[in-house]
């Protein structure tokens, strides 16, 4: 299967321009989740790449919305996002709870979108009590959807500790990426059954960089990757899609 790279530009670039720039120095297909303002001008301009939203809302009102400030999952499917990250832990650590994370991905399920939730531990303990608290952000976010809606779900194992902005920026290493990758997929199977359990892709974020990347791919039982700083790098990110690319 292709592995999947998504590039996560948190709230960069500052401009339109250089938002422009960056996407267009990317050479191959990606997942490009720019900030939302720039979302429809790029998905009209670079039509071989797809695109996502950082976030949206849980409510999704048939008719007018009072949610000043709120972006909907059909706006953002009607102004060309095929993805929505949900879960991210910089959302998180500004209020976003699994119970809300679980509505958001419910909305951004039902309006045909393909979620990216993100899960990951904020601390790696020696005992193993960090798989607890993946296990419930798997339980809470994915419960109550419809195990066809399940389809569309990509899961990202990215530990908070390891993205590059946090004080300790270190990638994960492989063997412990691959470890929590198969703990992932068990708890999976009573959520989504035993074959789709199988199939929804499990992803690595969190530091990874041109030198990283392969081993992650090749060593770390994961389908894919998301990057967040080296993303705005169209040289490193092109080649994090190389070595990808090369890899089946
Ligand atoms: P990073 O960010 O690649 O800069 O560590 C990843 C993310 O937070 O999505």
């Amino acid at each position: 299967m292709k592995k999947i790279i998504i590039a996560n530009w948190k709230m960069n670039p500052q401009s339109l321009k250089e938002a422009k720039r960056i996407a267009g120095e990317i050479k191959t297909k990606a997942i490009i989740c720019p900030p939302f303002v720039y979302l429809a001008e790029l998905s009209a301009k670079f039509k071989k790449m797809s695109f996502g939203v950082q976030d949206l809302f849980w409510e999704n009102p048939p008719a007018g919305g009072a949610y000043t400030g709120e972006i909907s999952a059909a706006m953002a499917k009607n102004i060309g996002a095929k993805y929505a990250i949900i879960g991210h832990s910089e959302r998180r650590e500004l209020g976003d709870t699994d119970e809300i994370i679980n509505k958001k991905i419910k909305t951004a399920l039902k309006n045909g979108l393909k979620v990216i939730f993100c899960i990951g531990e904020k601390e790696r303990d020696s005992e193993g009590e960090y798989l607890n608290f993946i296990k419930d952000q798997i339980n809470e976010g994915l419960k109550g959807i419809p195990r066809k809606l399940l389809t569309n779900l990509i899961i990202v194992y990215e530990p908070v500790w390891a993205i590059s902005s946090h004080k300790s920026t270190k990638a994960d290493n492989p063997e412990s990426a691959l470890r929590t990758a198969i703990f992932i997929r068990r708890m999976l199977l009573p959520i989504a059954g035993d074959q789709l359990a199988r199939q929804i892709p499990i992803i690595y974020g969190g530091s990874v960089d041109v030198k990283n990347a392969e081993q992650f791919l090749k060593e770390g039982g994961i389908q894919g990757l998301l990057v967040g700083s080296q993303s705005l790098i169209p040289k490193n990110f092109n080649e994090i899609l190389k070595i990808a690319n090369k890899i089946k």
